[in-house]
C-alpha cells in the first residue's frame, strides 16, 4: 500500500482531526526521544461507544498523533481477539491501528503474543485436546509456534515485542498454569515462546511483561519475576528486556484513601536486580488508578501526578529504560473506567488527557520527569 493510500485508509477510521485545546512546547514523543526514550500509548480499535473505541474518535487520534512516537493494539493482538479458533487469524482491528500508525509514521509495538494467565485464553484453547503425552507437547508446539511465526509475519515493523505477558502469579510468585504448560511444561511454554519470536523477529527487542508494581503488597510477585528471569538467563532464553506495565496506585487494602505505598527502597533493589542480570527496562502501560483517592478533581489530579513524577524519575534514572507507553491518553477511554470503578461512581482520571481533550497535570508530570531524565544510546 502506498503512503497516500494508507492515509486515505487510517483517514476514513480515525476522521478528520479537530482543533484541540494541546500543550504548549514539544510533543512527549519528541522530550523523550532528546533522551534516547520512545513514547507512546496503546489505542484500542473496537466499536464506537465502547471504552476500547477511542480509534473511532477523531479528536483522540489526534492527542496520538500530536503526542506518540509508538502505539500499542490495546487488545487487538491478543489471542481472544485475533484467534477465533484454531485455523483463523482475525487481523482486520490490529491492521487499522498498523495503516493509521504508518500513515502518521508512528512506530507500531506488539502486545501480546503469549498471555500466559487461563483467564484471557479464548474458551476453545481452554478447551483444546492436544492428545495425551509427548504427542499433546507436539501438539501444543506446533499451534503455539504456528501463532507466533504468522502473528509477527503479519507485522514485520513491529521492532518490540511483549512476547510472554502476566505469567507469575502475585500471590505466591509461582508460574501459572495453562493448557499450553500442562502440556509442555510450565518453562518450556515460556521458552519455546522466546524462541519462536526471536527466529521470527531476529531483530526485535523480546519482551518479559508484567505488574509487579512498587506498592506494599507485591513483594511475592516481584520475587516470582527475579526467579523466572534467572531462569530465562539460565536456559539462554532470549529475553532482552522486563516490562513494568505500571499500572500506578492499585488499590492497596492496608491504605485507602491514598495511592498504595509505595517500597523504594525495595523496588530499587528489584530493578537493581533485573538490570544487573542484564535486562533492560520498558514502562509498558503506564496509568494511575484513582479510585482510593477523595472526589475532589485539584486533589485527586496533584495525586496522580506526583506519585507518577516520583516513579518516572526512579525508572529514567536507570539507562536501560528504552520506551514509555501510556495505556490510555485520555480518561473516557481508560480500560480503569469498567475494570476498578469509584466507589462514588465519579469517572476515574488516571491518563494524561481529560475529556475535553485537555492536558492535565499527570500530563505535565511526564514531560517534566523525560526533561530531567539523562540521555541514553
Ligand atoms: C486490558 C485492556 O485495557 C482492556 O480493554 C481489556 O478488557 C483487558 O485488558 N495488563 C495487560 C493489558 O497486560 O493487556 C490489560 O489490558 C491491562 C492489564
Amino acid at each position: 500500500m502506498g503512503a497516500g493510500v494508507a492515509a486515505a485508509a487510517a483517514g476514513a477510521v480515525c476522521g478528520l482531526a479537530q482543533a484541540a485545546e494541546r500543550f504548549n512546547g514539544p510533543s512527549l514523543a519528541a522530550l523523550a526521544r532528546a533522551k534516547g526514550v520512545r513514547f507512546g500509548s496503546a489505542v484500542g480499535a473496537g466499536p464506537a461507544g465502547s471504552l476500547t473505541g477511542a480509534f473511532e474518535d477523531p479528536r483522540y487520534c489526534q492527542v496520538l498523533i500530536d503526542e506518540c512516537g509508538v502505539l500499542v493494539p490495546e487488545n487487538e493482538l491478543k489471542w481472544y481477539v485475533l484467534r477465533p479458533d484454531a485455523k483463523t487469524f482475525a487481523f482486520e482491528r490490529a491492521d487499522r491501528i498498523a495503516a493509521f500508525a504508518k500513515a502518521h509514521d508512528i512506530a507500531l509495538r506488539g502486545h501480546t503474543l503469549l498471555w500466559h494467565h487461563p483467564k484471557w485464553f479464548p474458551a476453545w484453547l481452554t478447551a483444546y485436546d492436544f492428545g495425551a503425552g509427548s504427542v499433546a507437547a507436539k501438539n501444543a508446539k506446533a499451534l503455539l509456534v504456528d501463532h507466533i511465526d504468522k502473528v509477527v509475519a503479519h507485522y514485520p515493523q513491529i521492532d518490540s515485542w511483549d512476547v510472554v505477558n502476566e505469567t507469575v502469579d502475585p500471590k505466591d510468585g509461582s508460574i501459572r498454569r495453562t493448557v499450553f504448560s500442562d502440556a509442555m511444561g510450565q518453562d518450556q511454554t515460556l521458552d519455546v515462546a522466546f524462541h519462536a519470536a526471536r527466529a521470527a523477529a531476529p531483530k526485535a527487542r523480546l519482551v518479559y511483561n508484567d505488574y509487579m508494581g512498587w506498592e506494599a503488597g507485591n513483594e511475592a510477585h516481584r520475587a516470582g519475576v527475579l526467579k523466572l528471569l534467572e531462569g530465562f538467563r539460565k536456559r539462554g532464553t532470549p529475553v532482552d528486556a522486563l516490562g513494568v506495565q505500571s499500572h500506578l496506585g492499585t488499590e492497596d487494602p492496608a491504605a485507602p484513601g491514598s495511592l498504595g505505598q509505595p517500597q523504594e527502597k525495595a523496588w530499587r533493589a528489584f530493578i537493581d536486580e533485573a538490570t544487573g542480570m542484564g535486562y533492560d527496562l520498558l514502562i509498558t502501560e503506564f496509568d494511575v488508578n484513582d479510585r482510593d483517592l477523595p472526589a475532589d478533581v485539584g486533589v485527586r489530579d496533584a495525586a496522580t501526578a506526583s506519585v507518577a513524577k516520583a516513579y518516572l524519575d526512579l525508572m529514567l534514572d536507570y539507562r536501560q529504560t528504552k520506551e514509555v507507553l501510556a495505556w490510555g491518553m485520555v480518561d473516557k477511554y481508560s480500560w480503569l473506567q469498567g475494570f476498578t470503578p469509584r466507589k462514588d461512581g465519579a469517572p476515574q482520571r488516571p491518563t494524561l488527557y481529560d475529556d475535553n481533550y485537555r492536558s492535565k497535570p499527570l500530563r505535565e508530570a511526564v514531560a517534566a520527569a523525560f526533561r530531567s531524565a539523562p540521555t541514553r544510546a
